[in-house]
């Protein structure tokens, strides 16, 4: 159910939980003082309590009061892209964040979102933690009607539209003197290389150990079988999910992402997609991966993987 600005405040400060929009995909969001509510966050999605949750701040001095070291080594980033789809990874004070919502870790994550309504928000409630606003595997949200979808029509949520990027912010944590991405996301490694003079090395692909929890999960998955294809030759029927400037075999339904040469549009559309494929009752897809993955693109194919358990 739609909330006012006013009643999501009331809300989150009396321990409920709030679905809130962000340019990157909508959160289920719980003030930091409430371990309640943040218990009932891990309940709602059916997440596994070892996968901890970003902690999200109106200002950089709200994150600053969360960090065990000063905070140099983030001020570069810091200043370029926040407010933004960035998160990073820094060793936290332990006695000022529920254990819950660190699942445990010496370190949290922290980022200030760039949604103007859920900037006000922050404002008046202090720190909210929010994971996804989805079951816990499933694509996440990119509109109101998708949490709707997710939590029912009584769930709280604040409708900020649709979001922007629709892809998750990208996660850093720092390592040896430098920077590397423990999930893609909205920025790009070519992003972070103009502020960073170096192209931060993508960390999880290649570690037996993910540093980052919930990449060791089955994730951002329709129920329906996706299958990744780069050349269309031998498919003569079924869905296909690609692009608008491609042709495809005539007998197939296409689900258009958009134009590649807009990747940008086309990432923002892969979850509204991946759970039209469900709404529609569809049992599997090709998936069109022929293209370079790079920029955007990179986090697009990632994504694609994931949701079809590569
Ligand atoms: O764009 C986003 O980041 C969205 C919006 C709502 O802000 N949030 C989001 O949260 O994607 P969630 O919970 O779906 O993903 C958070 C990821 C998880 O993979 C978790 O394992 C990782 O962040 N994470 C959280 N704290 C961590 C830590 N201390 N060390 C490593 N990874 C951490
Ligand atoms: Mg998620």
């Amino acid at each position: 159910m739609r909330i006012s600005l006013e009643t999501a405040v009331a809300l989150l400060n009396s321990g409920k939980v709030v679905g809130v929009p962000t340019e990157t995909v909508y959160g289920l969001a719980a003030s930091i003082k409430y371990p309640d509510a943040i218990q009932e966050i891990f309940k709602l999605k059916g997440r596994p309590s070892n996968n901890p949750l970003i902690i999200h701040a109106a200002r950089f001095e709200d994150i600053i009061f969360f960090l065990k070291e000063a905070s140099e080594d983030c001020e570069p980033l810091s200043k370029k892209f926040w407010p933004g789809p960035m998160t990073l990874v820094l060793p936290a004070k332990r006695g000022f964040i529920p254990s819950i919502a660190r699942a445990n870790l010496p370190t949290a994550a922290f980022r200030i979102p760039n949604h103007p309504l859920t900037l006000e928000l922050l404002k008046l409630t202090g720190p909210l933690v929010m994971p996804s606003a989805n079951l816990s595997g499933s694509p996440s949200s990119t509109k109101y009607e998708h949490v709707v979808s997710d939590f029912g029509i009584e769930f709280p949520i604040l409708d900020g539209g649709i979001c922007d990027k629709g892809l998750e912010s990208t996660i850093l944590i720092r390592s040896k003197e430098k920077w590397k991405i423990i999930r893609q996301g909205a920025l790009t490694s070519e992003d972070f290389e103009k502020v960073l003079g170096y192209r931060p090395t993508i960390q999880y692909k290649t570690s037996a150990v993910p540093i980052c929890p919930g990449q060791m999960y089955r994730h951002y998955a329709p129920r329906a079988t996706l299958k990744l294809v780069k050349s269309f030759d031998n498919i003569k029927k079924g869905v296909i999910i690609g692009f608008s400037d491609r042709i495809y075999p005539q007998n197939c339904d296409i689900l258009t992402l958009g134009h590649l040469f807009e990747p940008e549009l086309a990432a923002a559309n892969l979850y509204a997609i991946l759970r039209q494929l469900d709404q529609e009752g569809h049992q599997e897809a090709y998936v069109d991966i022929n293209f370079s993955p790079q920029g955007i693109l990179s986090t697009l194919l990632e994504r694609l993987e994931r949701a079809a358990n590569i």
